[in-house]
């Protein structure tokens, strides 16, 4: 049996990278992406993945989006909410807009993505969740007090779920990622990246999308289905709880 698998985000960095694992071990996978028409036609002319537009952030788009895939390519068995956005900014300079974009887009999307699928995991008696939330979610970062924010909502919002489908074989799991390199992480300034960021990573590196793309394949697997409600490192050392 083919396992479908949805990956918001999933035409560029780490979003693209979990798409292409999941293809390469059998999955049958759809991804969404919002603004970027380009890379997500190139995306899909390379790896022919079913691609489709919509804002995570809007509960409606993703009642429509998922409903699409769902008669396009079958029910979803695994759902990565890995779409996200950065607007950094210390607090006392920050808009009203930065905020709530952040907000919307990286813990409000959880909601509108989980709950058009959640009904039928349950029913079909199985079900992988993954969100991928962030280092800068477990310890706080200066100048993502929006984005720390909603990260971390993002890990309890994992084991809540975690906790009303564990006994309908669904599991719901966060992975943290550390500072990866994406376009993400190298937009910001490359002095604070120099200067910052790498010396407080113990494996003095950035690490790449692919090594988060491994966990997800993990998580998703048949045979990580004890493992539900956790949170997963991967950030070269740079935080341990
Ligand atoms: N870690 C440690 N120190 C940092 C820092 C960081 N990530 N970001 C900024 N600082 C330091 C700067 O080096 C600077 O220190 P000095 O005064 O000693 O030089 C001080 O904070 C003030 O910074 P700025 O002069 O840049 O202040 P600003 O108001 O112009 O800009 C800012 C503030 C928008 C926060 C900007 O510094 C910035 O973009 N910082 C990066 C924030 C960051 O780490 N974002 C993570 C993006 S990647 C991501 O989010 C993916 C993920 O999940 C990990």
């Amino acid at each position: 049996m083919t396992r479908v698998a949805v990956v918001s985000g999933g035409t560029r960095g780490i979003g693209a990278a979990i798409a292409k694992a999941l293809k390469a071990v059998g999955y049958q996978v759809a991804v969404t992406y919002h603004g970027n028409d380009e890379a997500a036609q190139k995306f899909n002319a390379e790896t022919g993945v079913h691609v489709f537009k919509w804002d995570v952030s809007n509960y409606d788009a993703c009642v429509e989006g998922l409903a699409k895939i769902g008669a396009a390519v079958g029910p979803v068995d695994v759902l990565i909410n890995n779409a996200g956005i950065t607007r950094d900014g210390m607090l006392h300079k920050m808009t009203p807009d930065q905020w709530y974009a952040v907000i919307n887009t990286n813990l409000n999307s959880l909601f509108n993505m989980c709950r058009p699928v959640i009904e039928g995991m349950r029913e079909r008696n199985f079900g992988r969740i993954i969100n991928i939330s962030s280092i800068n979610g477990q310890k706080g970062q200066m100048g993502q007090t929006n984005y720390s924010a909603a990260k971390a909502g993002d890990i309890g919002f994992t084991k809540a779920l975690a906790q009303e489908n564990a006994s309908k074989g669904v599991t719901v799991n966060t992975i943290c990622p550390g500072y990866i390199a994406t376009e993400m992480v190298l937009a910001v300034p490359k002095e604070i990246i120099q200067k910052s960021i790498l010396p407080q990573i113990p494996v003095r590196r950035l690490g790449a999308p692919e090594e988060i793309a491994r966990c997800v394949v993990f998580l998703a697997s048949d045979e990580a289905g004890f493992i539900t409600g956790s949170t997963l490192s991967a950030n070269g050392g740079q935080y341990m709880m």
